[in-house]
């Protein structure tokens, strides 16, 4: 996708649809999003403009921290032409009591489209089911579809393919894993899940993974036992065992997840040309020690740099 009419067609195709859920989208799809993300990257090292969002205006809600997310979504905003503006829930009326469905109607009447990072996922459907421009899932406790693309740009360029790839995540059964075992079976590569018990991902997201795998091939797989997960993989996927919104059970899931550190023992196991792969903010020397996040296998800066690329594809293909 080199050229501005193939822009136009990936516009017309995605315009005014949500990016709430990675499955929402088909595997063409997501192809479309991660060329035409490449080709933003490479309209932006060559200092080439691409100015397809000249006069629009991304709102952005957040109810919970962020650096990348923010940062990658207002850098994205200005460099497509338009602005992006930044929204703290506790300091909109929002967190006075003015309703989600509300809140979605009035910014509708200004802006071109929402971008909203929360808890709970139905708030995030509450927001697109009231809003009459596109939203954008920034997070919420169930889902990460944003960084899941950039993820796969990510392996993409890497990889180049995802044919024959095995991807072992070791950790939480939180919004990383969701999202990601929905991509990786999209995609057709497999996926094997190392979580402790009791921490597993939701079984409906396993059954939905399983089932979009039926079509791909891919190998869909949930167990208690780190090395039998990152046996032979292409990529080893790690993320923090305390995710927002869950800091009262630290303690608890410190102990919990003890074995289940990314450390150059537990590489051992996966393919000399592995990949290191993690969303960030990472918590050195708990969920993975600093040798494997700044050794040579670890791409985990090229994922945080596309953030930003993949999400400018989003926003082109549908703002
Ligand atoms: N990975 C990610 O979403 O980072 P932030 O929380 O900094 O936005
Ligand atoms: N699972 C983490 C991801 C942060 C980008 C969290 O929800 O806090």
């Amino acid at each position: 996708m080199s050229n501005p009419m193939a822009v136009h067609n990936m516009k017309s195709k995605l315009q005014g649809k949500d990016f709430l859920r990675v499955g929402d989208f088909t595997k063409e799809d997501l192809m479309d999003f991660i060329h035409l993300a490449i080709n933003l990257k490479n309209k932006q090292k060559m200092g080439e403009p691409h100015r397809y969002l000249e006069g629009k205006t991304l709102a952005m809600i957040f109810e919970k921290s962020s650096t990348r997310t923010r940062v990658s979504f207002e850098t994205g905003m200005y460099q497509l032409g338009g602005t992006a503006q930044f929204l703290s829930s506790s300091d909109m009326q929002l967190g006075n009591g003015e309703t989600v469905a509300d809140t979605a109607r009035v910014l509708s009447r200004y802006v071109d489209a929402i971008m909203i990072r929360t808890f709970g996922h139905e708030i995030v459907e509450e927001v697109a089911d009231n809003a009459s421009i596109p939203v954008i899932n920034g997070l919420t406790d169930d889902a990460h579809p944003c960084q899941v693309l950039a993820d796969l740009m990510t392996i993409y360029e890497e990889k180049g393919s995802f044919d024959g790839l095995k991807l072992a995540y070791v950790g939480d059964g939180n919004n990383m894993s969701q999202s990601l075992i929905i991509g990786c079976a999209l995609m057709g590569m497999d996926c094997h899940v190392a979580v402790p018990k009791g921490y597993e991902v939701k079984q409906t997201m396993i059954d939905q993974a399983k089932q979009v795998a039926t079509q791909t091939g891919a190998e869909i797989i949930q167990t208690h036992d780190p090395k039998e997960a990152v046996k032979d993989a292409d990529i080893i996927y790690t993320d923090v065992w305390t995710s927002m919104g869950f800091e009262a059970e630290q303690e608890v899931r410190m102990k919990a997840f003890s074995g289940f550190q990314v450390n150059e023992e537990l590489i051992k196991g996966a393919k000399d040309d592995f990949l290191f792969m993690h969303c960030l903010p990472a918590k050195r020397e708990v969920e993975v020690t600093s040798a494997v996040l700044d050794g040579e296998n670890s791409v985990v800066f090229d994922q945080a740099e596309n953030r930003l690329h993949a999400q400018k594809a989003v926003l082109v293909s549908i703002v």
